[in-house]
């Protein structure tokens, strides 16, 4: 709820953003769902993203599925 919010940059990048730019990547459910679990560093600026270990493969994929649709 700190990080993100679906059409304003937060911490991170707003939903919008990350779904516009994987839009047509057919791999991003599998890789965002990664980056959900394991975090990610490098993609949008300097600040990383931390890891989500709580956070099983099916709960980060839907939840990567549901932020690609928020374009
Ligand atoms: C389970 C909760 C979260 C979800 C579903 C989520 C989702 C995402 C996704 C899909 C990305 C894009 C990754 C990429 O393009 O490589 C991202 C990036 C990012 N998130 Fe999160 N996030 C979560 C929690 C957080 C938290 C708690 C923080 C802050 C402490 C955060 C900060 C960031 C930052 C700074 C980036 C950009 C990282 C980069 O430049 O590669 N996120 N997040």
């Amino acid at each position: 709820m700190a990080c993100h919010a679906v059409d304003r940059r937060m911490v991170g990048p707003s939903f919008r953003d990350i779904a516009q730019r994987y839009a047509g990547n057919a791999r991003a459910p599998e890789l965002l769902a990664g980056k959900i679990i394991r975090g990610g560093s490098g993609v949008w600026g300097p600040i990383p993203m931390p890891p989500s270990p709580q956070v099983n493969e099916a709960e980060a994929r839907r939840l990567a599925v549901w932020i690609l649709a928020t374009r």
